[in-house]
C-alpha cells in the first residue's frame, strides 16, 4: 500500500530555511528515512508543493485511490478552508489524515494557534522535528490497523 507524505508552502526550503525552528536537514532526507522506517509493503511518495489548488488536488486523488495521507499543510494549516474541506474529504471516506508539524505551533506566535485542519485530521503530531513524521506512519493506517 501507498502513504502519501504531502507538504505545503515553504517546505521545499526546509535545510536552510529556519534551521532553529526547523532544523538543517531536507525534504529528501526525510524521504529517505521514512522509507527505512516504512513497513516491507508501504511504498513512500512524498511530496511539496507551494501552491493549495495543487495540494487539493493531491488530496482529491487520495480520496479516489483510497489511500492515507500524511500532511504537513504549513501556513495553510492557520486559515484554509479549502484546504479543511479537502482533508475533510479524506476522513469521511474512512482513510487516515494525519496533520503534522515539525515544530510545535502552540508554543509559537500566537496565528499559529489556531489549526482549522485539526478539527477534521484523524490525528496530530507536532513538535517532534522530522520524527513527527515517523510518528504519523505509525498511525496513518489508523483506524484500520490489525491489534
Ligand atoms: C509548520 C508550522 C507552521 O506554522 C508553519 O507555517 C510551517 C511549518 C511546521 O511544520 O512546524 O510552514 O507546519
Amino acid at each position: 500500500r501507498r502513504v502519501l507524505v504531502l507538504n505545503g508552502p515553504n517546505l521545499g526550503r526546509l535545510g536552510s530555511r529556519e534551521p532553529d525552528v526547523y532544523g538543517r536537514q531536507d525534504l529528501s532526507e526525510l524521504r529517505t528515512r521514512l522509507a527505512e522506517v516504512a513497513a516491507a509493503d508501504v511504498e513512500i511518495d512524498l511530496r511539496q508543493t507551494d501552491d493549495e489548488a495543487e495540494l487539493i488536488g493531491w488530496l482529491h486523488a487520495a480520496v479516489d485511490a483510497g489511500e492515507p495521507v500524511i500532511l504537513n499543510p504549513a501556513a495553510f494549516t492557520h486559515y484554509s478552508y479549502a484546504l479543511r474541506d479537502a482533508c475533510a474529504l479524506i476522513t469521511k471516506a474512512g482513510l487516515a489524515l494525519v496533520e503534522v508539524h515539525i515544530s510545535n505551533p502552540a508554543a509559537r506566535e500566537t496565528f499559529r494557534h489556531t489549526s482549522v485542519v485539526s478539527a477534521v485530521a484523524t490525528g496530530t503530531i507536532a513538535g517532534f522535528g522530522f520524527d513527527s513524521y515517523v510518528l504519523a506512519l505509525r498511525g496513518s493506517d489508523w483506524p484500520t490497523r490489525p491489534s
